[in-house]
């Protein structure tokens, strides 16, 4: 048995005006006709062709309140009646997110293996990404906490980074270290020492190893998200939250709050090498990673008239846009908003969700 947790409750606020705080990057169909939420739904159902023997049942998605009926719509059109949906009344991160999911998965006495996916990355290998997360299941039963370890590119200080330890079996290594989010010197020793693969956010294991780990390591979060399930409230379609119980949540990732701790602790973090084309499609840069650009390395989207522009993209959604004689430009159209980015800017793009946050 292998259960999909989806994290769905981020706001991607660097792939504005496309992503909005009320219609965040997940609901947004980027890459095809599917939103990456249900992207990552239908990546994980087809498991089932690399591995036939297992089960699968319905996945979780944990998300805010304020996204439940996006998130049931997006569900129902790949035919999945809604009712494994967990609201959040406010994020209190991933640590959480994914302890509440564990102790909902366990209510029938049973002890899945829980795949923990964020709902906003791009993996355009499938079947590569199938047969690496068969092979985690079986370490998962073994209770190791599984982690997919990415070859990096650059120092990206944005993502955690794995330190590689011994062989384990089949494609398998240890985990031996595991930093979140290092600053950029320690970034670019990391990839200078060829050690360490990037973590690609993506966590495999039992849903009692889950739970153990963080009973020890965070045992206040523990109390609260067991509180918060406790006095939540089940419906057809949502499972809610305690308001108070959650609230009262410490905030914190599965990174920090576990994955950090892990060396020298009583749990064994295992690594699997992810080479499926896998990409966090955190900004506007990173769709040259995920769409293919044209001869003149220009990426566009909807009814867009382009002369003489090279390395550009061009998101047009509700309006025809027009672009003349530019180089490295980001234009996205939206119908109430537009933006106009050096592509080297387009990393400052969280600076206007700010501002307009300020601004009411
Ligand atoms: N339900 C819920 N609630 N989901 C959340 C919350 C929350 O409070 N906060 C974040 N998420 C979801 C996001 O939507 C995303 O899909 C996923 O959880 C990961 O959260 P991010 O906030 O995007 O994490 P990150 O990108 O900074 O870092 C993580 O991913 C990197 C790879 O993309 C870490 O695991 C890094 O180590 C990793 O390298
Ligand atoms: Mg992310």
């Amino acid at each position: 048995q292998c259960k999909a947790v989806i994290l769905s409750g981020g706001s991607g606020t660097r792939l504005w005006p496309l992503s909005r705080e009320a219609y965040p990057k997940q609901f947004l169909a980027l890459t095809g006709d599917h939103s990456l939420l249900q992207e990552t739904v239908l990546r994980f159902q087809a498991l089932t062709e690399a591995d036939p023997d297992i089960t699968l049942p319905p996945p979780a998605v944990i998300c805010n309140e304020a996204h439940r009926f996006l998130v049931a719509e997006q569900l129902r059109e790949l035919g999945f009646a809604a009712g494994e949906i967990i609201l959040e009344p406010a994020g209190r991160n991933t640590a959480p997110a994914l302890t509440v999911a564990a102790l909902l998965s366990r209510r029938e006495g049973g002890d899945p293996v829980l795949a923990v996916m964020p709902s906003d990355h791009v993996i355009r290998n499938r079947r590569a990404f199938c047969t690496t997360l068969a092979e985690a299941v079986q370490l998962a039963e073994q209770g190791y906490l599984v982690t997919f370890g990415i070859v990096p590119t650059r120092p990206e200080t944005g993502f955690g980074y794995i330190r590689v330890g011994k062989p384990l079996q089949g494609h398998a290594r240890l985990l031996d270290s595991f930093v979140e989010k290092p600053d950029r010197k320690t970034a670019e020793s990391y990839l200078a020492s060829g050690d360490y693969l990037w973590n690609s956010g993506i966590f495999v294991m039992r849903a009692s190893v889950w739970l153990e780990a963080i009973g020890r390591f965070r045992p206040d979060i523990l109390a609260a998200c067991r509180q918060a399930v406790e006095n939540g409230r089940e419906d057809a379609d949502f499972f809610r939250l305690d308001r108070d119980a959650f609230a009262a949540c410490p905030a914190d990732s599965i990174d920090y709050a576990v994955m950090e701790r892990l060396s020298g602790s009583d749990w064994q973090g295992a690594v699997l090498p992810l080479d499926a084309g896998w990409s966090d499609l955190g900004s506007w840069p990173a769709m040259w990673e995920v769409a293919d650009a044209d001869t003149d390395g220009n990426i566009t989207h909807g009814d867009v008239f382009l002369h003489e522009v090279e390395d550009s993209l061009v998101h047009a959604n509700d309006r025809f846009v027009a672009a003349l004689g530019v180089k490295d430009l980001i234009v996205a159209e939206t119908a109430d908003a537009i933006l106009v980015a050096h592509k080297e800017s387009a990393q400052q793009v969280r600076k206007v969700a700010e501002y307009l946050k300020s601004q009411g």
